[in-house]
């Protein structure tokens, strides 16, 4: 059944949601304040870089089921079910949310919805701001009780937006009445009917299932990276003890690469939002272990400098650094607190001559780090290198091969700072080859290198 939806904020997550909803056969209208966006995405084109959107967005557009406007009027006349997607970032200087894009949504929205409808926020939030949020429409809105709030978190990934989207693991709603669990159940009739799991809860568990899915995602990923720091100590390899424990079925693989650690827009703000949040609440002694989640990410940054250093000679000053990546992971252009950039300003602040490429994100990386230079191609980027670091494991980086680099770097040194290279093609090409959790002699031979010689016996 079409549904008439909105979708606030042209965001990644608004763009997302918005062509999807159209793609599954909505009717939608989605708001932005930047008139440049909405004019930009009205012509077919897509600010960000996310596989499969642009063509999703077109057909969108052709099929006449979803346009991009700045006004809020026309988005309460359109919409019976409103989807609030605005960002929730970190609070400046803070360790917690900041929501000013979300009340200004829901204060700028109520006082123009004068009949019935459900308002839905998808935007990741503090436990408790559904209900306070809830308690504004009724106040503001002219059809006041006849406006319902639910919240039903979105856990998309970026790079994989659209897949996450049309085929999530789960769908979670916080609801308070039957009506809007059974408006959500026919927004969302065509993935329920394919299989998707479909989980009608109370707006706080909602709120809840988001913050704590990012920050046990956090946690795996500190806990491999803090043993990575206790592999170098005892002269281990990180690699192999991760794929050991990812061998065994209830610890699985997912989240169990080491390395330099998380970044974007989500993981590192979500589990300080949810710390706050909790001390707020009385509850802070329960998410203590996040500090220490935070601490050993943070941590991965300081050893990769360390170890830059360590084989740069310990003097950066005016060194040749190759830095290849900006995004905070690959597959996106998001550099919003990146590692690898983050890495790349603390060298060149040290006095490196740091030298970045990326495939993608090679424009935001240039807006939010004028101070870098910036180079269109790998190889160019590598050229009189002393130093290759690979912080993103974008293909084009992992399929680079000793003898192109060598070509053009001044010294044979490459750290793998997501342990996404062979160790041994560059160690048998005479490199000196480095990553965090890897002892420096060189790494063992991988479990299932073994199993695979093992078999060939
Ligand atoms: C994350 C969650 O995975 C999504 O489920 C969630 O919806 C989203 O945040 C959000 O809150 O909006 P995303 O930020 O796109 O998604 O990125 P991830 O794929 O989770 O990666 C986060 C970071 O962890 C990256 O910097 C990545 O390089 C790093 N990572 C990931 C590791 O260092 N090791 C791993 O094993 C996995």
């Amino acid at each position: 059944m079409t549904a008439r939806l909105t979708v606030l904020g042209a965001g990644y997550l608004g763009i997302t949601h918005a062509v999807c909803m159209a793609h599954l056969g909505h009717d939608v209208l989605a708001v932005d304040t930047d008139a440049g966006r909405v004019d930009q995405l009205n012509s077919g084109r897509v600010p960000i870089h996310e596989p499969g959107l642009a063509d999703l967005l077109r057909s969108g557009l052709d099929s006449g089921r979803l346009g991009f406007t700045t006004s809020y009027r026309e988005a309460a006349r359109h919409g019976d079910v409103h989807f609030i997607c605005v960002g929730t970032p970190q609070l400046r200087g803070r360790n917690r949310a900041d929501l000013s894009q979300v009340n200004e949504c829901v204060t700028t929205l109520a006082p123009l919805l004068d009949r019935q409808c459900l308002v839905v926020g998808k935007s990741t939030v503090p436990a408790g701001t559904a209900v306070r949020l809830a308690g504004e429409l009724v106040r503001l809105a002219p059809a006041g009780a006849g406006i319902e709030l639910a919240w039903n978190p979105e856990f998309l990934r970026e790079g994989h937006a659209v897949a996450d989207t049309l085929a999530p693991d789960r769908i979670v709603v916080g609801v308070t009445s039957p009506g809007a669990e059974k408006t959500l159940r026919t927004v969302y009739a065509r993935l329920i009917s394919g299989g998707t799991p479909f989980y009608a809860t109370t707006p706080a568990t909602a709120e809840l299932a988001k913050s704590a899915a990012n920050s046990f995602l956090a946690t795996k990923i500190s806990f491999i990276n803090a043993m990575a720091e206790l592999c170098e100590a005892a002269g281990a390899d990180v690699t192999v003890l991760s794929e050991i424990l990812g061998a065994d079925a209830r610890i699985g693989s997912a989240f169990l690469r080491p390395g330099l650690g998380f970044g974007g827009g989500c993981l590192p703000k979500d589990i300080r939002a949810f710390m706050a949040r909790a001390a707020e609440l009385g509850a802070g002694e329960a998410l203590g272990f996040l500090r220490e989640v935070d601490a050993v990410n943070l941590r991965c940054r300081t050893r990769m400098i360390e170890l830059t250093c360590s084989l740069a000679g310990r003097n950066l000053s005016g060194a040749p650094v190759c830095v290849l990546g900006a995004a905070f992971k690959p597959g996106s252009d998001d550099v919003r607190d990146s590692p690898s950039l983050d890495v790349a300003q603390i060298l060149h602040g040290m006095g490196a001559q740091v030298t970045v490429h990326d495939p993608v994100a090679l424009a935001n990386a240039r807006r939010s780090c004028p101070q870098l230079n910036y180079a269109t191609s790998a190889l160019e980027a590598a050229r009189g290198a002393a130093v290759v670091l690979v912080l993103t494991e974008w293909p084009e980086f992992t399929r680079l091969t000793p003898a192109e680099l060598g070509g053009v770097v001044a010294r044979q040194c490459i750290i793998d700072g997501r342990n996404a290279l062979d160790p041994r093609l560059w160690q048998d090409a005479g490199w000196d080859y480095r990553a965090l959790g890897v002892n420096a002699r060189g790494p063992e031979r991988s479990l299932a290198d073994q199993g695979a010689a093992r078999h060939s016996r």
